[in-house]
């Protein structure tokens, strides 16, 4: 074999892997369920015996069956999770897990972070993610990497399909099996249970559905630069033909959303909330109070809302997007009574928030109605 036969190989290989993890996001994506990594995969994703008092598991702060977000009260009308010692109220929502494959890696582009897992973006990729749950104490709270492998043994069907995955010596070393495990959750959380794009939005630009007068008007105020500024921030692509959209830029924006006294009265959190200063990768001063533009797919049944869970239902976010614009707006029709400051008054995008013009009746319930085609056909009855 000559040498000029191998160098072009060797090129061909490298550009071929670095396309794919540029494009790793929306072209490659779903995987297919029946993989057998996936399938490992999600054997663990729904295995509370990988929580300490095995009563955990991911899917039950990310259930499949109410848009991959945790729907259990909580004591605190859902707005924080209850880890597995039953006394740890967290103090963040916890965001849905459906279509967060699409969520680019944390970096910076043009000055701005982008992407990340998490409010904060302080995990890169949804392995990275998925190995911070089952050792968090406040979370699924194993004591060690080792009790990880320990909880694996019993179970002679996870020691086969390990062993077929990852080797036959794989569960010998903790540090590799703890790993093989986030490797495995992050390909099933990459396969089209979590990403049907089978909403009514979806639907309709198949064409196989029209919206209703009320839906087409939404869709309009929400894409329009003129009647909104929703699509500054919650719109990933601009092509009229991207059929993968996932309502979000993944940057980081604080929007001025107020402490949750509420929650903190229940979770004995104290402080403030930084959002994306609290990322370790990240130092600067404009971070302070920003957090993750989040995906708006299912978002009708997947409230509340905010990082804090501080709203209940969707009308009041808009009437909240509304106030910055609206002299009308002065009370949360949650609480009845005037809208509370900003947790984080720094950094507030007042530049965005501010552009508009005030929003009628007609036009909130318009863009909650819109809102709800997200919703992918398997919630749609829950939509409220
Ligand atoms: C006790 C509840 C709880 C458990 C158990 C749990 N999570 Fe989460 N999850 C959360 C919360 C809360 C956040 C947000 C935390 C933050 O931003 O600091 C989160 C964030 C995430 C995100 C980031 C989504 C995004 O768009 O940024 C993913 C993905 C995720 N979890 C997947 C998992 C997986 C996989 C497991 C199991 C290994 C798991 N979670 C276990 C509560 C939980
Ligand atoms: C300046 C950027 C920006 C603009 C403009 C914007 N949003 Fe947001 N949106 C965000 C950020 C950031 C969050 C998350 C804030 C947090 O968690 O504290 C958010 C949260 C939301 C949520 C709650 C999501 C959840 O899972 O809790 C909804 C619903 C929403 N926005 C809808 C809209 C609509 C509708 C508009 C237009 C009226 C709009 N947004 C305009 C940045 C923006």
């Amino acid at each position: 074999m000559s040498r000029t036969h191998f160098i072009p190989r060797v090129v061909f290989t490298l550009v071929a892997s670095f396309s794919t993890m540029a494009s790793f996001a929306a072209d490659t994506l779903p995987r297919n369920s029946d993989e057998p990594l996936a399938m490992l995969g999600s054997q663990l994703y729904f295995d509370k015996n990988l929580s300490i008092n095995r009563n955990q598991s991911c899917a039950t702060c990310h259930n499949p069956a109410k848009g991959f977000v945790d729907d259990r009260d909580n004591g605190v009308n859902g707005m924080a999770s209850l880890g597995s010692d039953g006394k740890s109220i967290g103090d963040r929502n916890a965001p849905t897990a459906a279509y967060a494959a699409f969520t680019p890696v944390f970096h910076l582009k043009k000055g701005e972070y982008v992407g990340g897992m998490f409010h904060d973006g302080r995990a890169n990729t949804l392995a990275d993610q998925a190995a911070g749950p089952p050792l968090n104490p406040a979370e699924m709270g194993l004591t060690s990497k080792q009790l990880f492998v320990d909880r694996i043994k019993e179970n002679p069907a996870y020691v086969i399909a390990f062993q077929k995955e990852f080797g036959a010596k794989i569960l010998a070393d903790s540090e590799k099996a703890y790993e093989a495990m986030s490797q495995a959750i992050m390909a099933f959380e990459q396969t089209d249970l979590f990403m049907p794009f089978d909403s009514k939005y979806d639907r309709y630009l198949r064409g196989e559905v029209k919206l209703s007068q009320e839906e087409e008007l939404g869709k309009t105020l929400f894409f329009s630069e003129q009647f909104t500024n929703c699509n500054e921030c919650h719109q990933l692509s601009r092509s009229p033909i991207y059929n993968k959209e996932t309502f979000t830029n993944y940057q980081y924006r604080n929007i001025g959303v107020p402490e949750n006294v509420e929650l903190r009265q229940k979770n004995g959190v104290a402080g403030k909330d930084f959002g994306l200063l609290n990322n370790p990768a990240v130092d600067e001063a404009t971070a302070k109070g920003k957090f993750k533009v989040p995906s708006l797919r299912n978002i009708a049944v997947t409230g509340p809302y905010m990082h804090n869970g501080v709203f209940q239902n969707l009308t009041t976010v808009i009437h909240f997007y509304d106030k910055y614009n609206n002299p009308n707006r002065k009370l949360n029709p949650e609480t009845g009574r005037a809208w509370a400051a900003p947790e984080v008054v720094e950094n507030l995008d007042l530049a965005t928030l501010e552009k508009g013009p005030a929003l009628d009746e007609r036009r909130v319930n318009a863009l909650v109605a819109f809102l709800k085609t997200l919703t992918d056909k398997r919630y749609e009855s829950q939509i409220k």
